[in-house]
């Protein structure tokens, strides 16, 4: 039954951008749902090139799949990276850089007014940070799932 409730109001913040705000500020909702938009028209130039299968698709985003990719562990010579290895399992917390172990703003737009207030920043964060784990950009469809998760992060 929660499952259930989780997955209609994950429906919602899908299909219902703008009634599904919550607490976020109108700067980070506006910001959000225009990255939301690029990436589904990017997502579906992306299906047609040949990008590595189960990266692109041009399905509605999924919340879920974010969080899966949030918390997925690449292992490199110099060690083991997630997003949530810097940025923590709980998106609202202080993360902590693992290599210079300076503090992170909470990376969860609910937690931290300052999120996702730039769609330039978020690109270029994301840009980074995917070259950083997975030595290649993020997919529009990945890049949109991981936005619809930490929406979804109350
Ligand atoms: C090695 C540490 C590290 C890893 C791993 C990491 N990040 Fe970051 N991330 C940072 C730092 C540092 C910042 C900038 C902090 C600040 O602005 O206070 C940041 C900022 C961001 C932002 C900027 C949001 C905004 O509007 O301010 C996004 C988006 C982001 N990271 C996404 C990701 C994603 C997605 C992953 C996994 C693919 C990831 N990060 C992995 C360290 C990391």
């Amino acid at each position: 039954m929660k499952l259930r409730c989780v997955l209609l109001a994950l429906a919602g913040v899908i299909a219902f951008p703008v009634l599904a705000q919550g607490n976020l500020s109108a700067k980070q909702s506006e910001v959000m749902k225009k990255l939301l938009g690029t990436y589904a028209e990017r997502a579906k130039v992306e299906v047609k090139s040949e990008k590595i299968r189960g990266t692109v698709s041009d399905q509605p985003f999924s919340a879920e799949a974010g969080r899966k990719f949030y918390l997925v562990r690449r292992t490199w010579q110099s060690g083991d990276y997630t997003c949530s290895g810097c940025h923590t399992e709980d998106p609202k917390k202080v993360g902590r850089h693992i290599e210079t172990k300076q503090p992170i703003k909470p990376l969860a737009p609910i937690a931290n007014p300052e999120r996702f207030t730039s769609a330039p920043t978020v690109e270029a964060n994301f840009v980074a940070h995917c070259m950083d784990l997975h030595e290649r950009d993020c997919t529009a469809y990945e890049k949109g799932n991981i936005i619809a998760y930490l929406m979804s992060v109350r």
